[in-house]
């Protein structure tokens, strides 16, 4: 595992200690306040001691007002700030880094559990079957987008006096930076829309706050699509143009994935033959992206055998192998890759058999978020866990959310 197991300098001189990143997964271990709890911190004590490079934590909320899922950790000011630095304080002595993810879901805001939605538009989100559960987004005023950048540059600041190491942007996936970033989503005429150049300026916005306020010594790095896949959305050849300003900004490290919650590619629902037999969802895509940056870049979707991954960064394709799941069901992941302990990784797939659920992966990922809990709370992974059981969790957070919010 020579090319797994080598460090990683970042543009900033920041060193990742191996290749091996978890890529962020949504807890949803907060307590009622959007703080995050004991189990939680107890996860990332679990994942630290594991032996990756980097961990990447689930979406932090940077709106209380703009949540993603009911018991998401929200970041706007100090009132956590003790549990933030215990949270931080997990990866002490085990040189692996510890970035939140920073988030607003922007139209990708279940209904139930927030009062307004905003996004760049007024597009309501398609989904068969699911449209009840989003309500139709109103367009966010100039001055709210101010306000927003604000927010991104604010958590950011107060994370890294907390004491956690990087921060990500969360730019994937169909969230609020995906939708400015798409021309279905945002149909703007200000200069917020309309050309690539304009529906980018959001995403350096929130880059260029998050710089001021952290200084150039702290790494920042950023989750994108490789593509939205869908007609009209955003292409392939706009993302590699991102790619470009971004790299230009001389952020430290690029993240890529793909997708919305109205097309799961991130998860593997639509993967071609072709991109089965190679493994890696967007590995296509990356390697086009390698020909026109040098910022490091990391892949995540789909890795699960370990020469795969070993060829990919022997081969410079690639300069983290980023994975998700696997972190969830087996939290010592990193270190038995690099100690030849593990060759191949199974993840299952949890469907329900409703046609709408299963192709949000929804419940796929509530299952994944529930074994990240047992990880908290120091068991062992249930692979026996039932479909039926994630969903009536997640039906009860979120009944449970919407009752408080009204
Ligand atoms: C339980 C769960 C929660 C997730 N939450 C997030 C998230 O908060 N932010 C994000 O960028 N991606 C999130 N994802 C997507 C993963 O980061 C990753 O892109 C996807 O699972 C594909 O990687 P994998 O095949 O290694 O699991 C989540 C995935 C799972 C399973």
């Amino acid at each position: 595992m020579e090319h797994l197991s080598s460090t990683l300098s970042l543009p900033n001189g920041t060193v990742l200690k191996n290749r091996l990143a978890k890529s962020a997964m949504s807890e949803n271990l907060s307590d009622a306040t959007h703080a995050p709890t004991q189990t939680l911190i107890r996860a990332y004590e679990r994942w630290a001691a594991g032996g990756a490079g980097l961990l990447i934590t689930g979406n932090v909320m940077i709106d209380a007002k703009a949540i993603g899922e009911p018991q998401n950790v929200v970041v706007e000011n100090k009132k956590d700030f003790a549990l933030l630095q215990a949270w931080a304080a997990t990866v002490k002595d085990t040189g692996t880094h510890l970035w939140p993810q920073l988030n607003h879901p922007g139209r990708q805001a279940i209904g139930v559990i927030n009062k307004d939605t905003v996004a760049p538009s007024a597009v309501a989100l398609k989904i068969t079957g699911g449209n009840s559960l989003f309500q139709m987004p109103r367009a966010l005023t100039e001055p709210e987008i101010y306000d927003l950048i604000e927010k991104f540059g604010n958590t950011a600041a107060i994370l890294q006096a907390a004491g956690f190491t990087g921060v990500q942007i969360h730019a994937a996936h169909g969230y609020l930076i995906s939708q400015f970033l798409s021309p279905i989503t945002n149909q703007r005429k200000d200069q917020w829309g309309g050309s690539l150049a304009n529906r980018a300026k959001f995403v350096v916005a929130v880059y260029r706050k998050i710089r001021e306020r952290v200084g150039n010594d702290f790494p920042i790095g950023i989750k994108i699509n490789s593509a939205d896949f869908q007609r009209g959305g955003f292409t392939e050849e706009e993302s590699l143009e991102v790619i470009k300003i971004l790299s230009a900004e001389a952020i430290d490290l690029i993240e890529i994935s793909g997708g919305t919650y109205e097309r799961a590619a991130m998860m593997g629902a639509s993967k071609k033959k072709s991109t089965v037999a190679r493994e890696a969802y967007f590995i296509d895509y990356i390697e086009k992206a390698r020909q026109i940056t040098q910022t490091p870049l990391m892949l995540t979707g789909g890795f699960r055998t370990v020469s795969v991954m070993e060829n990919a960064i022997a081969m410079g394709k690639l300069d983290v192998v980023g994975m998700a799941r696997p972190y969830a069901i087996y939290p010592n992941i990193a270190r038995d890759i690099l100690t030849g302990k593990v060759k191949e990784i199974t993840t299952p797939v949890i469907t329900t058999g409703i046609k709408m659920l299963d192709k949000m992966r929804s419940v796929d990922l509530i299952w994944y978020e529930l074994q990240i809990k047992r990880i908290g709370e120091g068991k062992m992974p249930d692979f026996k866990m039932s479909a039926l059981r994630a969903l009536a969790h997640i039906s009860w957070l979120s009944f449970r959310k919407a009752f408080r919010k009204n």
